[in-house]
């Protein structure tokens, strides 16, 4: 046989050894089925310089070789394909055995924890939840309210006023009014929500904040109901050996009118780091209906009496998480919140 056409075979079979990768099998291809400058093309440009005995068998030969070498490439494509399936289909392999990432879940502001709690323990005493509007006229805000003109609650160094007659409301009584003017009595109603004052912020102060206003209006209500329903209300939200104190105050819509306080549950009275050494906490204001706003909303205050209070939902929320810094409650830094869960 020819011998160049045995060099070839062998040289072919001698490169197929070293192919690894399909670019090596690119290469292999090129190499010996280049259409130009492959070298069996280069063989088969020799046959028109051979004898005619010579060309039946060189040509034999040549498509011998030719197809030893198409044979080859093919199964190894084939080789390199079925490989590459495989490492892809164990890369994508899932393992639903494997603990999945658990979404990081939520939870309740402060805030929102003690204000439901709140809510909680008045609605167990038969009372609805309600709320009214953030920006009030000023017949919600002071008139009916028994704040007499010129008073310094209607102070625009205190109270954010958005027109003349339109003010964010500074105290949550205002839904008092609105409570009386859709419902009549007996009504037994709380309503939290945000309050607004120009207060400068500071560990104890923010521009806004929460309070919880309640109101219940019926006949032959007196102090006494007023007392008992708050010595009840710290029993159930503090423990049931706290007490009360009530200490004459001032408000424009309550006459007579208190301020509470309720007996420390860090000391149980002693005076500690909690209550600053007094052994009381402040609840928040209170007192009766004052009779010029039962009059203002058309109820009879011969007939009817009422009282009403005002507690500090923030100022609770901090007592209780011992936050001495009630800013911290409206930042909405996640660092601070996640402590709460
Ligand atoms: N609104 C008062 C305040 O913001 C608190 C208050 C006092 C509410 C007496 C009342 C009340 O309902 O009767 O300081």
């Amino acid at each position: 046989m020819d011998q160049k056409l045995q060099n070839l075979r062998e040289q072919f079979r001698e490169d197929l050894k070293s192919v690894a990768s399909p670019a090596d099998l690119t290469g292999l291809r090129d190499k010996y089925l280049g259409r130009k400058s492959g070298l069996i093309a280069a063989e088969k440009k020799r046959i028109g310089s051979l004898s005619s005995d010579e060309r039946a068998e060189f040509g034999r030969v040549v498509n011998e070789i030719s197809a030893e070498v198409e044979t080859e490439i093919t199964r190894l494509n084939e080789k390199f394909a079925s490989e590459a399936e495989s490492v892809s289909l164990e890369r994508e392999t899932v393992d639903i055995t494997l603990p999945g990432t658990r979404p990081r879940r939520g939870h309740l502001h402060p805030i929102t924890l003690v204000r439901q709690r709140i809510e909680d323990i008045f609605v167990s005493m038969g009372y609805s939840v309600s709320d009214g509007p953030e920006i009030e006229t000023s017949f919600y805000n002071f008139d009916a309210l028994n704040i007499p003109p010129g008073h310094p609650a209607r102070d625009s160094a205190d109270t954010f006023y958005v027109s003349e007659d339109l003010a964010l409301r500074s105290q949550t009584s205002t839904v008092q009014i609105h409570t009386m003017q859709q419902q009549k009595p007996p009504l037994r109603v709380i309503a939290p929500g945000r309050v607004f004052r120009r207060d400068t912020p500071d560990p104890t102060h923010n521009p806004m904040f929460f309070q919880l206003e309640g109101l219940n209006v019926d006949r032959n209500i007196t102090l006494a109901d007023l007392k008992g329903t708050l010595q009840k209300f710290v029993e159930m939200m503090f423990g049931a050996n706290i007490r009360t104190r009530f200490r004459p105050s001032y408000f424009p819509f309550t006459e007579p009118s208190a301020e509470v306080d309720f007996s420390c549950y860090g000391c149980d009275g002693q005076g500690c780091r909690l209550c600053k050494g007094s052994g009381w906490i402040e609840l928040g204001g209170s007192g009766m209906v004052h009779p010029n706003v039962l009059e203002k909303v058309g109820i009879d205050p011969e007939e009817f009496s009422g009282f009403a209070f005002g507690l500090g939902i923030d100022r609770m929320a901090g007592l209780m998480y011992e936050i001495d810094d009630i800013r911290l409650l409206f930042e909405n830094d996640i660092r601070f919140l996640e402590q709460f869960e």
